[in-house]
């Protein structure tokens, strides 16, 4: 039986250790043993943006990259989401295994009656103006929401914690539809909690004189399954934010909020907006050819193309395929649908793209359905940041109860100055330039 072990010779100074590999890792502390000296601190591992780092143990999301694996608690994405609703996958993700009947009834329930925000709230987003972009809108509210429920600091007591994960998820497509109608100029629309998480997030943002609002169908169970799509995705670059920001023990309304920041970058989820703006400049479909050969030649970028973890295709990609045919019956085919496809069949042919391992991803599509069903592009970030919640929430949880986790706070290389005297005020000359 092989040793799950590295040996090591150190050439430095000749002495050989002995490294542990438990679930293809090494304890990056182990290295600190490798010393040049008794003053030496000893070895780091140096991985900027985390290329090559697993920052903790988790048992939320699961991930393969070249076989283009996604599953939330061992159970494919492609049957979440077509067998079920994304309340049921936020519970499946935040207690680990999917609800009973009665269990899923109660949780609809309770995150139905957290959908209100409070009067102040309301005001709070008032003072916004008119143009303000939605995510900063969002990020801005749901930090708010700290001062609303100061018992969230609670953050190791579970019925705490279980409360401010109803109210962040009951309350996040209320906050998304009021910065979408404080755009408007229009009204506010109160949550109806007669119709589905889905069902309701629509009438908040389209209902005007209306006595009710009655959803599409296909359009609320379409919003439903790229809810699903986009609820987790391991670690992130918000998941990774919403565990740092928590490790410091704030609360959850203010580490969602950093989360959401960090989600509002074009790299993450402002990408699908980023999409829509390529569409746009490419402007039609036999315009497409000549964007292509200038991407190639270094100039612009193929936005929704290509990811970090996956190596062939993004499984929820082709998921999202499907629903937008679905929303095009309803909502007529999307012009820029030709522009995506013939985008897609080029760069999938295209040596310079495959290669790079550049196909569509989740953001490709999302954006063209999203501007189908009548969103702006400024909203296809705040439409990411709604169901990402839970994801969130899972991560940020299952961190506060892993007693292996600790304060988030990485070393660093030094590569400035060695120690110098202080130069006084009337004796310090511009430095010359070389
Ligand atoms: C996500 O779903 O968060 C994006 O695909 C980005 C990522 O996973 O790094």
């Amino acid at each position: 039986m092989e040793k799950e072990a590295l040996s090591i010779l150190d050439q430095r100074t000749h002495s050989s250790y002995e490294i542990p590999v438990h679930n293809g890792t090494i304890r990056a502390m182990d290295l600190r043993q490798l010393k040049t000296g008794p003053g030496d601190f000893g070895l780091m591992t140096y991985d900027p943006a985390f290329m090559n780092t697993a920052s903790c143990h988790s048992a939320i999301t699961f991930i393969d990259g070249d076989k283009g694996i996604l599953r939330y608690r061992g159970y494919p994405i492609e049957q979440l989401a077509e067998k079920c609703t994304f309340l049921e996958v936020a519970y499946l993700l935040l207690f680990g295994e999917l609800p009973t009947e009665p269990q899923l009834k109660d949780w609809v329930g309770q995150i139905t009656r957290h959908t209100m925000l409070h009067e102040t709230t309301k005001k709070f987003l008032e003072g916004f103006r008119y143009d303000a972009h939605p995510m900063g809108m969002l990020v801005s509210t749901v930090a708010a929401l700290s001062t609303v429920y100061p018992e969230a600091r609670n953050v190791h007591d579970p019925e705490v914690r279980q409360l401010q994960i109803m109210r962040l998820i009951g309350k996040m497509p209320t906050i998304a539809a009021y910065t979408y109608r404080h755009s408007l100029g229009f009204p506010y629309v109160y949550p109806d909690n007669d119709l589905s998480y889905t069902e309701n997030f629509l009438n908040m943002l389209w209902r005007m004189a209306e006595p009710r609002y009655t959803a599409n169908p296909i359009l609320a169970r379409a919003l439903d399954i790229l809810f699903i799509l986009h609820a987790d995705h391991e670690q992130n670059c918000s998941a990774n934010v919403m565990r740092s920001v928590g490790s410091s023990h704030a609360d959850p309304f203010l580490s969602t909020a950093g989360a959401a920041a960090a989600l509002s970058g074009p790299l993450h989820g402002g990408a699908n907006e980023e999409v829509l703006k390529m569409l746009d400049e490419i402007g039609s479909k036999d315009k497409v050819p000549a964007y292509i050969e200038q991407v190639k030649a270094g100039h612009g970028k193929l936005m929704g193309f290509g990811h970090r973890i996956y190596k062939n295709y993004d499984p929820r990609a082709s998921i999202i395929k499907w629903a937008a045919d679905k929303v095009f019956e309803v909502t007529g085919r999307n012009p820029k649908l030709d522009i995506a496809l013939e985008l897609e069949r080029i760069a999938l042919e295209d040596d310079y793209f495959i290669k790079r391992k550049l196909y569509p991803n989740v953001d490709f599509y999302s954006g063209i359905m999203y501007q189908a069903m009548g969103f702006k592009p400024e909203m296809f970030t705040v439409l990411f940041a709604i169901p990402r919640t839970a994801g969130w929430l899972a991560q940020w949880q299952e961190m506060l109860e892993d007693p292996e986790q600790k304060i988030a706070r990485p070393r660093q290389v030094y590569t400035g100055h060695e120690v110098r005297d202080l130069v006084p005020l009337e004796k310090r000359a511009a430095p010359t330039t070389a």
